[in-house]
């Protein structure tokens, strides 16, 4: 069984992955820390535990940290996720506090007491796990399975996706840190689509639940990108650590363009190794679509 922390901006994608951990015997979840991001950090924190609180996991700790980028303005995404940061669905609000440790703080514990023997699966800005870095230099998990960035596309920009270009300069630190990354982009999120037919094998309350949220959320794709279905991002980065197989990937070197303003936060991919930089990351080419979509409605049906 994989240890693993979820570090998350809840955000409707972000809130799916964590259902799949939780209905995931491949995995422990260790905790959930929350990152300002799709939302503000007291609205995401907020999510995090009111989803807990809907299965009734609420015993999992979440602890909140980073409020803004190291160095950016912050900015949300209220047009993808609405006001609430989870707009659909009519969730009671929190019932319970965060734990009172700081989220940086929390992870570096938790990795302490595991030996390091955990992964972290950061699905929103990497604020969070860039201060994990500087401040815990000793606490490194073994891996970081993360969702972000694209080779070869954007959705906040042409050039960049929403994760990174939140907050680059601490993509940059993740992306440099030596440990084993994995990144889980656009181009593979967007070739897996969650159809209205995949909603329709949804069942029980929480299937119910998540019926609300992509409802929601299925507009703004609907809208933006006439997709029909929406892109679980996040989901995908959990899958791959529940499903290796799921997701292939490629071991490329990956920069953070911090520099420019129209290419703020691109992850610059050497997909044909022109760079002569070594590898730094396992970045995700291709997707197994219908094994993930399967995976995900059999797992969150099992949450009865
Ligand atoms: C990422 O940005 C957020 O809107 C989603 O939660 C996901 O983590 C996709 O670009
Ligand atoms: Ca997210």
């Amino acid at each position: 069984m994989t240890r693993i922390l979820l570090d998350c901006d809840p955000g409707h994608d972000d809130a799916i992955a964590l259902l799949l951990a939780l209905a995931s015997p491949e995995v422990e979840l260790l905790g959930v820390t929350t990152v300002a991001g799709n939302q503000t950090l007291e609205k995401t924190t907020a999510n995090a535990i009111r989803v807990l609180e809907f299965v009734g996991r609420d015993k999992i700790p979440v602890a909140a940290g980073a409020d803004r980028p190291l160095v950016r303005e912050q900015v949300v995404a209220s047009n993808v996720h609405g006001e609430t940061g989870l707009d659909g669905p009519d969730l009671p609000p929190p019932q319970a506090p965060p734990v009172e440790q700081h989220a940086v703080d929390f992870l570096a514990a938790k990795i302490r007491e595991h030996d390091g023997a955990v992964t972290l699966v950061p699905t929103g800005p990497l604020t969070n796990v860039a201060l994990l870095l500087a401040l815990h230099p000793d606490a490194r998990p073994e891996r970081i399975v993360l969702m972000g960035g694209a080779i070869a596309e954007g959705n906040v920009t042409p050039a960049a996706e929403f994760n990174i270009w939140c907050d680059p300069e601490a993509a940059a630190r993740v992306f440099g840190s030596g440990i084993d990354v994995t990144m889980i982009g656009l181009d593979v999120t967007h070739k897996a689509l969650f159809t209205p037919a995949h909603a329709a094998r949804l069942e029980g309350r929480v299937g119910g639940m998540v019926t609300e949220l992509l409802r929601f959320y299925g507009e703004f794709h609907r809208k933006v990108y006439d997709f029909d279905g929406s892109p679980i991002h996040d989901a995908v980065a959990l899958a791959h650590v529940v499903r290796p197989d799921l997701v292939e990937t490629k071991h490329l070197n990956a920069e953070i363009d911090v520099e420019s303003e129209l290419c703020r936060g691109r992850t610059v991919v050497d997909v044909w190794r022109r760079s002569g930089r070594e590898p730094n990351s396992h970045v995700g080419v291709e997707i197994d679509a219908d094994g993930f979509l399967d995976l995900l409605v059999e797992r969150l049906n099992a949450l009865g």
